[in-house]
């Protein structure tokens, strides 16, 4: 495994590989877990090679305590990168990802990002726009693996791609979760016992919601998912949304042949989680 910290470097490396060659890239914010390996896993069976980017984004954090305290376990990252055998690692500064401002760009995602996360998180998604098109641009890759843990994310890069006309195809990923079912996050790392043991009441909601989608109207559903929450006295609902899975656009309805998803943000404490799930 060959870990690079500059953006030189990496080039200089990558510009003896083959041409031929296919280069699956996972790009990530390091803390990894089983989540991450599964990505990792995926692109290694369909490429020739994998590169993963280990990079704590600021533009993307839209409050400075999350980024202070987003976990950083650089050695144990590498030492599990080398256990799957991952050819390649770039741990670039901020400096090689931000030569001039630490400064989002601006992109038009079509409303994508205005919802949801976009509508918690002010610049959430300008900010991941921005590294993740700067990623691109540095590495290459023949493919690029997103979790649908992060489905909005995911929407979003696939639509900067589109409008872009950037030469990578984009390979969703299922959510990896603990056996009780809660999603597997960096993030869960920061909880305490008893935040960790009320954790898996999201998945469990999201469940029941996609048990009820057939037979119960939205309205119903949603005001179901509040209640489960209200009575909760470790978790906090930040949101829960039946949206379009292409559109994003929040369903009051259900028309048939519509895709539908269900999308929650909870708090435990200061730590946010979320999650989301296919509902037919
Ligand atoms: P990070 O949260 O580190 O996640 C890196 C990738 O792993 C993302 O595509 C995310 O969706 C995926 N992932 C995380 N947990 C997962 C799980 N339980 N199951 C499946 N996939 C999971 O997402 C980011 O970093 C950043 O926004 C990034 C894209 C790297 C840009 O900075």
């Amino acid at each position: 495994m060959r870990v690079f910290k500059t953006v030189e470097l990496l080039q200089e490396n990558l510009s003896f590989i083959d041409s031929r060659k296919t280069l699956g890239f996972v790009p990530t914010m390091g803390a990894l877990h089983k989540g991450h390996l599964s990505l990792i896993e995926k692109a290694k069976k369909e490429n020739d090679l994998v590169l993963v980017s280990i990079f704590v984004n600021p533009t993307q954090f839209d409050k400075p305590d999350d980024l202070i305290t987003y976990p950083k376990t650089i050695e144990k990252d590498l030492d599990l990168l080398r256990g799957i055998n991952c050819d390649i690692v770039f741990i670039p500064g901020v400096e090689d990802i931000y030569p001039e401002n630490v400064q989002s760009g601006s992109f038009d995602f079509e409303g994508l990002d205005t919802v949801m996360e976009g509508a918690f998180r002010s610049g959430h998604f300008d900010g991941v726009g921005t590294v993740v098109k700067r990623l691109f641009e540095i590495t290459k890759p023949t493919r690029a693996y997103f979790g649908e843990k992060d489905f909005q994310q995911l929407q979003v890069i696939k639509k900067m791609v589109e409008k872009n006309h950037l030469p990578v195809h984009i390979i969703p990923c299922e959510i990896y979760r603990e056996n009780d079912g809660l999603a597997m996050s960096s993030r869960n790392t920061r909880l305490n016992k008893e935040q960790r043991e009320e954790a898996p009441l999201i998945h469990q909601t999201l469940m029941a919601c996609k048990k009820l989608f057939a037979e119960r109207d939205i309205h119903f559903i949603k005001k179901m998912v509040e209640n489960s929450f209200q009575t909760n006295e470790t978790l906090t609902l930040e949101y829960f949304e039946i949206a379009d899975s292409k559109t994003l656009l929040s369903a009051k309805t259900k028309i048939p042949n519509v895709k539908y998803r269900g999308f929650i943000a909870v708090f435990a404490g200061k730590v946010r989680l979320i999650d989301n799930i296919a509902l037919n």
